[in-house]
Protein backbone atom coordinates (compact mmCIF):
# COMPACT_ATOMS: atom_id res chain seq x y z
CA UNK A 1 0.00 0.00 0.00
CA UNK A 2 0.67 2.99 -1.09
CA UNK A 3 2.57 5.07 2.37
CA UNK A 4 2.03 9.23 2.02
CA UNK A 5 3.89 10.84 4.92
CA UNK A 6 2.32 13.65 6.05
CA UNK A 7 4.25 16.58 7.30
CA UNK A 8 2.77 17.77 11.15
CA UNK A 9 0.36 19.79 11.11
CA UNK A 10 1.82 22.33 13.24
CA UNK A 11 4.25 22.78 9.97
CA UNK A 12 1.83 23.12 7.03
CA UNK A 13 2.10 26.74 5.18
CA UNK A 14 -1.13 28.12 4.15
CA UNK A 15 -2.48 30.66 1.95
CA UNK A 16 -6.13 32.10 2.70
CA UNK A 17 -6.97 34.13 0.02
CA UNK A 18 -9.99 36.35 1.56
CA UNK A 19 -8.77 35.80 4.99
CA UNK A 20 -9.50 39.06 6.46
CA UNK A 21 -13.75 38.45 5.62
CA UNK A 22 -16.43 36.72 7.56
CA UNK A 23 -15.55 32.97 6.73
CA UNK A 24 -11.79 33.89 5.83
CA UNK A 25 -11.08 35.52 9.39
CA UNK A 26 -12.47 32.52 11.47
CA UNK A 27 -10.63 30.26 9.13
CA UNK A 28 -7.29 31.99 9.88
CA UNK A 29 -7.97 31.82 13.52
CA UNK A 30 -8.48 28.52 13.51
CA UNK A 31 -5.74 27.14 11.85
CA UNK A 32 -3.07 29.68 13.99
CA UNK A 33 -4.97 27.77 17.09
CA UNK A 34 -4.25 24.50 15.34
CA UNK A 35 -0.45 25.32 14.72
CA UNK A 36 -0.29 26.36 10.86
CA UNK A 37 1.63 28.70 9.58
CA UNK A 38 -0.43 31.15 8.01
CA UNK A 39 -0.41 34.12 5.46
CA UNK A 40 -3.58 36.00 4.76
CA UNK A 41 -4.11 37.73 1.60
CA UNK A 42 -7.04 39.86 0.71
CA UNK A 43 -7.65 43.29 -0.77
CA UNK A 44 -9.78 44.43 1.67
CA UNK A 45 -12.38 45.48 -0.57
CA UNK A 46 -14.88 43.80 1.99
CA UNK A 47 -12.68 42.24 4.72
CA UNK A 48 -11.21 43.91 7.43
CA UNK A 49 -7.49 44.06 8.17
CA UNK A 50 -7.96 44.04 12.04
CA UNK A 51 -10.36 40.46 11.26
CA UNK A 52 -6.92 39.04 10.60
CA UNK A 53 -5.76 37.59 13.86
CA UNK A 54 -2.63 35.70 13.48
CA UNK A 55 0.05 34.87 10.92
CA UNK A 56 1.14 37.21 8.44
CA UNK A 57 -0.86 39.70 6.35
CA UNK A 58 -0.71 41.15 2.63
CA UNK A 59 -2.69 43.48 0.92
CA UNK A 60 -3.17 42.71 -2.53
CA UNK A 61 -5.75 41.12 -5.33
CA UNK A 62 -5.67 37.89 -5.79
CA UNK A 63 -6.17 38.09 -9.53
CA UNK A 64 -3.17 39.82 -9.20
CA UNK A 65 -0.38 37.66 -11.54
CA UNK A 66 2.64 39.40 -9.94
CA UNK A 67 1.79 39.29 -6.52
CA UNK A 68 0.62 36.45 -6.34
CA UNK A 69 4.04 34.97 -7.81
CA UNK A 70 5.79 37.43 -5.09
CA UNK A 71 3.60 35.08 -2.37
CA UNK A 72 3.44 31.95 -3.93
CA UNK A 73 7.17 31.99 -4.24
CA UNK A 74 7.69 31.72 -0.35
CA UNK A 75 6.34 28.07 -0.82
CA UNK A 76 2.79 26.61 0.64
CA UNK A 77 1.48 23.34 1.15
CA UNK A 78 -1.87 24.46 0.63
CA UNK A 79 -4.04 27.35 -0.47
CA UNK A 80 -7.73 27.69 0.76
CA UNK A 81 -9.79 30.48 -1.11
CA UNK A 82 -12.71 32.33 0.22
CA UNK A 83 -12.64 35.65 -1.96
CA UNK A 84 -15.59 35.96 -4.03
CA UNK A 85 -17.95 37.91 -4.56
CA UNK A 86 -21.41 36.57 -3.26
CA UNK A 87 -24.90 38.67 -3.61
CA UNK A 88 -27.10 36.95 -5.80
CA UNK A 89 -29.03 40.19 -6.70
CA UNK A 90 -25.60 42.06 -7.77
CA UNK A 91 -24.75 39.05 -9.58
CA UNK A 92 -27.89 39.58 -12.11
CA UNK A 93 -27.36 43.17 -12.11
CA UNK A 94 -23.33 43.21 -12.90
CA UNK A 95 -22.64 39.88 -14.34
CA UNK A 96 -19.60 41.29 -15.39
CA UNK A 97 -18.02 41.67 -12.23
CA UNK A 98 -19.06 38.17 -11.23
CA UNK A 99 -17.21 36.48 -14.18
CA UNK A 100 -13.97 38.60 -13.71
CA UNK A 101 -13.84 38.58 -9.76
CA UNK A 102 -14.92 34.87 -9.50
CA UNK A 103 -13.84 33.43 -12.29
CA UNK A 104 -10.99 34.76 -14.43
CA UNK A 105 -9.14 36.27 -10.82
CA UNK A 106 -9.69 32.11 -9.83
CA UNK A 107 -7.98 30.92 -13.06
CA UNK A 108 -4.99 33.11 -12.31
CA UNK A 109 -4.86 32.02 -8.90
CA UNK A 110 -5.27 28.58 -10.05
CA UNK A 111 -2.47 29.13 -12.67
CA UNK A 112 0.39 30.82 -10.33
CA UNK A 113 -0.42 27.90 -7.97
CA UNK A 114 1.02 25.26 -10.77
CA UNK A 115 3.65 27.37 -11.59
CA UNK A 116 4.70 27.29 -7.93
CA UNK A 117 4.20 23.63 -7.64
CA UNK A 118 0.71 24.26 -4.99
CA UNK A 119 -1.20 21.78 -5.95
CA UNK A 120 -3.62 21.57 -3.07
CA UNK A 121 -7.00 23.90 -3.04
CA UNK A 122 -9.91 24.07 -0.73
CA UNK A 123 -12.91 26.36 -2.36
CA UNK A 124 -15.57 27.55 -1.14
CA UNK A 125 -18.57 26.73 -3.45
CA UNK A 126 -22.03 27.08 -2.62
CA UNK A 127 -25.94 25.51 -2.41
CA UNK A 128 -26.04 27.88 -5.41
CA UNK A 129 -25.20 25.93 -7.66
CA UNK A 130 -27.35 23.49 -7.82
CA UNK A 131 -30.15 25.95 -8.91
CA UNK A 132 -34.19 25.09 -7.53
CA UNK A 133 -33.84 21.93 -5.77
CA UNK A 134 -35.26 18.71 -7.01
CA UNK A 135 -35.34 16.97 -4.27
CA UNK A 136 -34.38 17.62 -0.28
CA UNK A 137 -32.74 17.26 1.42
CA UNK A 138 -29.37 18.20 -1.38
CA UNK A 139 -27.24 15.49 -1.42
CA UNK A 140 -23.99 15.89 -3.51
CA UNK A 141 -25.46 14.01 -6.66
CA UNK A 142 -28.24 16.35 -7.01
CA UNK A 143 -28.07 18.08 -10.40
CA UNK A 144 -26.18 21.35 -10.56
CA UNK A 145 -28.40 23.92 -12.65
CA UNK A 146 -27.38 27.44 -11.41
CA UNK A 147 -30.20 29.66 -11.92
CA UNK A 148 -28.29 32.93 -11.41
CA UNK A 149 -24.57 34.38 -12.51
CA UNK A 150 -23.29 33.88 -9.15
CA UNK A 151 -24.12 30.08 -8.95
CA UNK A 152 -22.63 29.93 -12.31
CA UNK A 153 -19.30 31.28 -11.56
CA UNK A 154 -18.78 28.96 -9.07
CA UNK A 155 -20.00 26.08 -10.95
CA UNK A 156 -17.86 26.99 -13.79
CA UNK A 157 -14.51 26.75 -10.79
CA UNK A 158 -15.76 23.09 -9.85
CA UNK A 159 -15.71 22.30 -12.88
CA UNK A 160 -12.34 23.87 -13.83
CA UNK A 161 -11.33 22.20 -11.18
CA UNK A 162 -11.86 18.86 -12.17
CA UNK A 163 -10.26 19.19 -15.38
CA UNK A 164 -7.69 20.09 -14.16
CA UNK A 165 -7.13 17.56 -11.29
CA UNK A 166 -7.46 15.46 -14.57
CA UNK A 167 -5.13 16.86 -16.55
CA UNK A 168 -2.43 18.48 -13.58
CA UNK A 169 -3.22 15.82 -10.53
CA UNK A 170 -4.02 19.14 -8.90
CA UNK A 171 -6.23 18.60 -5.67
CA UNK A 172 -9.07 19.82 -4.68
CA UNK A 173 -12.37 19.86 -1.89
CA UNK A 174 -14.86 21.94 -2.79
CA UNK A 175 -17.31 22.66 -0.04
CA UNK A 176 -20.68 23.76 -0.92
CA UNK A 177 -22.27 25.99 1.42
CA UNK A 178 -25.56 26.07 2.87
CA UNK A 179 -26.38 29.32 4.98
CA UNK A 180 -23.13 30.48 6.89
CA UNK A 181 -24.41 31.96 10.37
CA UNK A 182 -23.02 32.49 13.76
CA UNK A 183 -19.99 34.35 15.15
CA UNK A 184 -16.46 33.44 16.86
CA UNK A 185 -17.54 31.41 19.80
CA UNK A 186 -15.08 32.95 21.91
CA UNK A 187 -16.43 36.35 20.63
CA UNK A 188 -13.68 38.10 18.85
CA UNK A 189 -14.82 37.55 15.30
CA UNK A 190 -18.27 37.87 13.51
CA UNK A 191 -20.30 38.67 10.25
CA UNK A 192 -19.74 42.32 9.11
CA UNK A 193 -20.65 43.01 5.64
CA UNK A 194 -21.20 46.35 3.72
CA UNK A 195 -23.96 46.05 3.05
CA UNK A 196 -25.44 43.18 5.06
CA UNK A 197 -28.20 41.03 3.27
CA UNK A 198 -28.09 37.75 5.46
CA UNK A 199 -31.30 36.94 7.41
CA UNK A 200 -29.55 36.24 11.24
CA UNK A 201 -27.36 39.10 11.02
CA UNK A 202 -30.12 41.90 9.68
CA UNK A 203 -32.54 40.28 12.43
CA UNK A 204 -30.38 40.50 15.65
CA UNK A 205 -29.90 44.02 13.81
CA UNK A 206 -33.71 44.99 14.38
CA UNK A 207 -33.18 43.28 17.90
CA UNK A 208 -30.50 45.34 19.02
CA UNK A 209 -31.84 49.07 17.45
CA UNK A 210 -29.23 49.26 14.86
CA UNK A 211 -32.36 48.61 12.49
CA UNK A 212 -35.31 49.62 12.38
CA UNK A 213 -37.16 46.23 11.65
CA UNK A 214 -37.06 43.49 9.42
CA UNK A 215 -38.33 42.61 6.39
CA UNK A 216 -39.88 38.93 5.32
CA UNK A 217 -39.15 38.49 1.98
CA UNK A 218 -42.38 36.37 1.13
CA UNK A 219 -45.09 34.55 2.80
CA UNK A 220 -46.77 32.64 0.35
CA UNK A 221 -44.17 30.08 -0.35
CA UNK A 222 -45.10 26.28 -0.09
CA UNK A 223 -43.58 25.84 3.40
CA UNK A 224 -45.31 25.39 6.61
CA UNK A 225 -45.58 28.50 7.77
CA UNK A 226 -45.32 29.94 4.46
CA UNK A 227 -41.52 31.62 4.39
CA UNK A 228 -38.50 30.45 3.04
CA UNK A 229 -36.79 27.51 5.04
CA UNK A 230 -32.83 27.45 5.12
CA UNK A 231 -30.40 25.27 6.87
CA UNK A 232 -28.19 27.38 8.65
CA UNK A 233 -24.66 25.79 9.83
CA UNK A 234 -22.31 27.87 12.31
CA UNK A 235 -18.94 29.51 11.20
CA UNK A 236 -17.33 27.39 13.37
CA UNK A 237 -18.56 24.04 12.13
CA UNK A 238 -17.61 25.36 8.56
CA UNK A 239 -14.59 26.04 9.67
CA UNK A 240 -13.78 22.44 10.88
CA UNK A 241 -15.09 20.71 7.71
CA UNK A 242 -12.29 22.91 5.94
CA UNK A 243 -10.02 21.40 8.63
CA UNK A 244 -10.87 18.43 7.60
CA UNK A 245 -10.88 18.66 4.03
CA UNK A 246 -7.33 20.21 4.42
CA UNK A 247 -6.55 17.23 6.12
CA UNK A 248 -7.68 14.61 3.80
CA UNK A 249 -5.63 16.26 0.79
CA UNK A 250 -2.82 16.60 2.96
CA UNK A 251 -3.02 12.70 3.48
CA UNK A 252 -3.43 12.16 0.19
CA UNK A 253 -7.07 12.11 -1.01
CA UNK A 254 -8.52 12.50 -4.15
CA UNK A 255 -10.41 15.57 -4.82
CA UNK A 256 -14.05 15.88 -3.86
CA UNK A 257 -17.39 18.01 -3.04
CA UNK A 258 -19.31 18.42 -0.30
CA UNK A 259 -22.30 19.49 0.86
CA UNK A 260 -22.36 21.10 4.17
CA UNK A 261 -25.38 21.93 6.17
CA UNK A 262 -27.05 20.83 9.46
CA UNK A 263 -29.55 18.82 7.57
CA UNK A 264 -32.39 20.99 9.64
CA UNK A 265 -34.41 23.58 7.80
CA UNK A 266 -35.34 26.65 9.81
CA UNK A 267 -38.07 29.31 8.27
CA UNK A 268 -37.51 32.82 8.84
CA UNK A 269 -40.40 33.15 10.87
CA UNK A 270 -38.75 30.81 12.47
CA UNK A 271 -35.37 32.45 12.82
CA UNK A 272 -37.21 35.24 13.95
CA UNK A 273 -39.37 33.33 16.39
CA UNK A 274 -35.96 31.72 17.92
CA UNK A 275 -34.08 35.05 17.59
CA UNK A 276 -36.92 36.68 20.16
CA UNK A 277 -35.65 33.90 22.61
CA UNK A 278 -32.58 33.98 22.39
CA UNK A 279 -32.11 37.83 22.55
CA UNK A 280 -35.29 38.55 24.83
CA UNK A 281 -36.26 41.41 22.22
CA UNK A 282 -39.25 41.99 20.33
CA UNK A 283 -38.25 42.57 16.83
CA UNK A 284 -40.15 44.90 14.36
CA UNK A 285 -41.71 42.88 11.17
CA UNK A 286 -42.37 44.59 8.16
CA UNK A 287 -44.06 41.76 5.23
CA UNK A 288 -42.76 42.38 1.92
CA UNK A 289 -42.61 40.81 -1.43
CA UNK A 290 -40.87 37.92 -2.19
CA UNK A 291 -36.95 38.57 -3.13
CA UNK A 292 -36.26 37.33 -6.61
CA UNK A 293 -34.37 33.82 -7.25
CA UNK A 294 -34.98 32.59 -3.88
CA UNK A 295 -36.15 28.66 -3.73
CA UNK A 296 -38.27 28.03 -0.83
CA UNK A 297 -36.51 25.22 0.68
CA UNK A 298 -32.76 24.77 0.76
CA UNK A 299 -31.60 21.74 3.09
CA UNK A 300 -28.09 19.83 2.84
CA UNK A 301 -27.95 16.60 2.84
CA UNK A 302 -24.16 16.20 4.53
CA UNK A 303 -23.33 12.51 5.19
CA UNK A 304 -21.13 12.39 2.45
CA UNK A 305 -18.96 15.03 4.12
CA UNK A 306 -19.50 13.21 8.17
CA UNK A 307 -18.59 9.47 6.29
CA UNK A 308 -15.39 10.89 4.54
CA UNK A 309 -14.13 13.68 6.56
CA UNK A 310 -15.52 12.14 10.04
CA UNK A 311 -17.05 16.05 10.64
CA UNK A 312 -19.51 16.59 13.04
CA UNK A 313 -21.04 20.09 13.36
CA UNK A 314 -20.94 20.55 17.24
CA UNK A 315 -23.05 23.73 17.06
CA UNK A 316 -25.84 22.33 15.04
CA UNK A 317 -28.69 24.17 17.35
CA UNK A 318 -29.97 27.35 16.14
CA UNK A 319 -30.31 28.76 19.55
CA UNK A 320 -26.25 28.42 19.69
CA UNK A 321 -26.31 30.23 16.04
CA UNK A 322 -28.14 32.92 17.08
CA UNK A 323 -26.43 33.63 20.27
CA UNK A 324 -22.83 33.40 19.04
CA UNK A 325 -24.21 35.95 16.40
CA UNK A 326 -26.48 38.30 19.09
CA UNK A 327 -22.94 38.44 20.95
CA UNK A 328 -20.84 39.57 17.97
CA UNK A 329 -23.77 41.84 17.28
CA UNK A 330 -24.15 43.39 21.00
CA UNK A 331 -20.44 44.17 20.67
CA UNK A 332 -20.62 45.96 17.21
CA UNK A 333 -24.20 47.94 18.54
CA UNK A 334 -21.85 49.46 21.18
CA UNK A 335 -18.95 50.74 19.35
N1 LIG B 1 -34.48 37.08 4.03
C1 LIG B 1 -35.51 37.89 4.44
N2 LIG B 1 -35.24 39.17 4.77
C2 LIG B 1 -34.00 39.71 4.67
C3 LIG B 1 -32.93 38.88 4.26
C4 LIG B 1 -33.21 37.56 3.94
O1 LIG B 1 -36.67 37.46 4.53
O2 LIG B 1 -33.83 40.91 4.96
C5 LIG B 1 -34.75 35.68 3.70
C6 LIG B 1 -34.39 35.32 2.28
O3 LIG B 1 -35.44 35.60 1.40
C7 LIG B 1 -34.08 33.83 2.42
C8 LIG B 1 -33.56 33.69 3.85
O4 LIG B 1 -33.95 34.88 4.51
O5 LIG B 1 -35.26 33.12 2.33
C9 LIG B 1 -32.05 33.60 3.91
O6 LIG B 1 -31.51 34.67 3.15
P1 LIG B 1 -29.95 35.04 3.17
O7 LIG B 1 -29.78 36.23 2.29
O8 LIG B 1 -29.48 35.12 4.57
O9 LIG B 1 -29.29 33.76 2.55
P2 LIG B 1 -29.54 33.07 1.14
O10 LIG B 1 -30.21 31.78 1.42
O11 LIG B 1 -30.20 33.95 0.16
O12 LIG B 1 -28.05 32.98 0.62
C10 LIG B 1 -27.20 31.97 0.96
C11 LIG B 1 -25.78 32.50 0.86
C12 LIG B 1 -25.50 32.98 -0.52
C13 LIG B 1 -25.79 31.85 -1.47
C14 LIG B 1 -27.17 31.31 -1.28
C15 LIG B 1 -27.39 30.07 -2.11
O13 LIG B 1 -25.62 33.55 1.77
O14 LIG B 1 -24.17 33.41 -0.63
O15 LIG B 1 -27.38 30.94 0.05
O16 LIG B 1 -28.72 29.88 -2.33
F1 LIG B 1 -25.69 32.28 -2.74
Amino acid sequence: MLKIDTPKASSWKILVIGGAGYIGSHMVKMLGQLGCRVTTLDDLSSGHRDAVLCGEFIQGNFGDRAILNAVLSRGFDAVMHFASLIQVGESVQSPDKYYRNNVTYTLVLLDAMRQHGVKKFIFSSTAATFGEPQYSPIDEQHPQQPINPYGRTKLMVEQALGDYDRAYEFKSVCLRYFNAAGADPEGQLGERHDPETHLIPLVLQAASGRRRHISVFGRDYETPDGTCIRDYIHIQDLCSAHWLALKSLMNGADSQAYNLGNGNGFSVQGVIDTAEIVTGCKIPIVNGPRRAGDPASLVADSRLAQEKLGWKPQYAELATIIKDAWNWETRLASR
